[in-house]
């Protein structure tokens, strides 16, 4: 990783775990952070954001978000996080990725779940993401910093 590449850490949260994750993120590589925030937001219980987020996946359904990452040129490198949403990525982040053009640009996915894993949420990444190189993505129960600053090391020391 070229250390004048420009990073921004783009990431969607519902209950704050995934903020805290990209902040900290933020905090140690510097850059720009982006929150993605769909226009209607999600209920705050649990279950029914559940309910919802089920009906969405199954249909596909792409959230309209409040705002755009206007200035993508100016960035090389992503830090992409996204909450595990029965098994896969938030229908908030599927917008982001349909609604901006990552194509030649290093994406470095990371998730955080409540105990499940990753499931396929790097995996759905990388399959919107084909003209994108995307680096080993860092699932987080939490925010384990320790654990997050090992990963965050091993990443900016790949060549993208
Ligand atoms: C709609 C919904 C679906 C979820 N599905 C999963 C899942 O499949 N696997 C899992 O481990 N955790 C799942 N969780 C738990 C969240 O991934 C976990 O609490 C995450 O850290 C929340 O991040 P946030 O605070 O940034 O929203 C789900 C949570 C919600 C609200």
């Amino acid at each position: 990783m070229n250390m004048k590449s420009k990073m921004v850490v783009v990431y969607y949260s519902h209950s704050g775990i995934t903020k805290a994750v990209a902040e900290f993120i933020k905090e140690k590589v510097g850059g720009d952070i982006f929150e993605i925030e769909p226009l209607e937001p999600y209920p705050s219980s649990y279950n029914a954001t559940l309910e919802l987020a089920n009906k969405e996946l199954a249909s596909g359904y792409k959230p309209t978000l409040k705002k755009r990452l206007g200035n993508m040129d100016d960035y090389d490198v992503i830090f992409l996080g996204s909450p595990v949403w029965c098994g896969t990525i938030a229908p908030a982040v599927t917008s982001f990725l349909s609604t901006h053009d990552l194509s030649g640009k290093t994406i470095i996915p990371f998730c955080t779940h409540g105990g499940g894993g990753e499931s396929n949420t790097f995996r759905d990444i990388r399959m919107l993401t084909p003209g994108s190189t995307v680096f080993v993505g860092g699932s987080f129960m939490g925010n384990p910093q320790r654990k997050i600053s090992t990963w965050i090391e091993i990443q900016l020391n790949q060549k993208s």
